[in-house]
């Protein structure tokens, strides 16, 4: 019997999660060039299907809506071969989405202190609509609480002080040991 397991996992799409503005989609769309592959990011494929910014379906139609919507995509998605992609930070607290990615591919946490996120905060509450009207205090008890979904996961990266071509590099490095490892 030829041993195929090593190709099965070469087809698995890789797919990424972390807290909001850990840096998902650049680290994807890098990993997606270094290996030749395509990058798809969930959030846009649902703004492009509804034709609207995330904060505005959030606004028109509510959390709920959006939430179902994301579930549609990345179900869709994780059926996908060889694709790179990127899912938002709250994707991984439907358990049917983190069984099925985790069923079906490579699932890698970006991981950030809260340090380091703090930073970088100011950055992103406009266009997450999540942030949005919460104090500092609730932004880190929700920092913390997204921990525990996103301890499901493959490959886990700490990204502190690292330049985006390093952790990218430190990904494909773990895929391969994840590999080399399963065979
Ligand atoms: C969300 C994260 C966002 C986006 C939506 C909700 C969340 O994606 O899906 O605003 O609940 O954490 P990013 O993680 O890409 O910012």
């Amino acid at each position: 019997m030829p041993d195929n397991t090593s190709s099965l996992w070469k087809e698995k799409s890789i797919v990424f999660i972390g807290f909001m503005g850990v840096g998902k989609t650049t680290i994807g769309e890098l990993v997606a060039e270094k290996l030749n592959r395509d990058f798809i990011d969930a959030d846009q494929e649902i703004e492009k299907e509804l034709g609207m910014k995330t904060a505005d379906i959030f606004q028109t139609y509510g959390e709920a809506f959006f939430r179902a919507k994301e579930k549609e995509v990345i179900t869709y998605l994780s059926q996908q071969k060889e694709a790179i992609i990127s899912v938002g930070g709250g994707a991984f607290l439907q358990e049917e989405i983190r069984q099925i990615c985790l069923d079906h591919c490579i699932v890698v946490c970006l991981d950030l202190s809260w340090k380091s996120w703090k930073e970088r905060m100011n950055l992103l509450i406009d266009t997450r609509p999540v942030l949005q009207g919460r104090s500092l205090s609730d932004i880190k008890d929700l920092f913390y609480q997204r921990q525990a979904i996103y301890s499901n996961h493959h490959i886990n990266i700490n990204t502190d002080s690292l330049p985006a071509e390093v952790v990218a590099e430190h990904v494909i490095t773990s895929i391969h040991n994840l590999q080399f490892n399963q065979k």
